[in-house]
């Protein structure tokens, strides 16, 4: 879907293709160096190569059950989501999400327009019903995008997450109803 930004740029949002390998690693890189809100570390996202991101791409395109979106401002990949189903009967019902977004292009209702588009797919999707996801409790940012969709708390794990510096963080879970099947 095209859409546009508040600096004038144009803002397509479309699923992802093989093509977008190269374009994939890089932003993918970016944003690991960008935010410690990822789980990715740098050394991990390192280790990832255009082969593998086009894999992972690949993955998406055979397999309708998983989805992969990507923002594309002026033509350059600055966000992407996904919403992944569990291979299980008894799970098949949920939908992980992941998010995130360049730096240099945060506010910009890039994370509120992604979410849109996920939500509608769900919507269609055969078995989900809910889509859930965990995110470090001091990303705010992020919280309030999806309390924003009505995304509410279910949980928190104490010390989820581990920091580089060896601090500990929680994480929140959030899951939000799409659909009754
Ligand atoms: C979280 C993230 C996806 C948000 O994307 P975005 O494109 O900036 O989101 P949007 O511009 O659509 O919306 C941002 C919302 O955050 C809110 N927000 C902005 N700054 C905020 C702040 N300092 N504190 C709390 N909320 C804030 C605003 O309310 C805005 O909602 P609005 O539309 O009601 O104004 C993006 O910051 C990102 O990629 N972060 C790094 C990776 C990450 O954290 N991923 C999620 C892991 S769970």
């Amino acid at each position: 879907m095209q859409h546009f930004l508040p600096n004038g740029q144009s803002l397509e949002i479309r699923n992802a293709k093989p093509e977008d390998a190269t374009a994939m690693l890089s932003y993918f890189r970016q944003l690991t160096k960008e935010t410690g809100f990822l789980l990715f570390t740098l050394r991990e996202a390192a280790e990832l190569s255009v082969e593998s991101e086009k894999d992972y791409i690949l993955s998406f395109l055979d397999d309708k059950k998983d989805l992969l979106l990507v923002a594309m401002a002026e033509g350059k990949l600055v966000g992407s989501i996904t919403i992944k189903q569990p291979g299980l009967w008894k799970q098949a019902h949920l939908g992980q999400l992941g998010i995130g977004i360049l730096h240099s292009y945060w506010n910009m209702g890039i994370g509120r327009r992604l979410i849109t588009a996920g939500i509608r797919w769900a919507e269609q999707h055969k078995d989900m019903e809910i889509i859930h996801l965990s995110v470090f409790s001091n990303n705010e940012r992020a919280i309030q995008l999806y309390r924003n969709f009505g995304f509410a708390e279910y949980g928190r794990m104490p010390q989820g997450v581990r920091h580089q510096d060896g601090s500990y963080g929680d994480t929140i879970l959030m899951s939000k109803r799409i659909k009754n099947l």
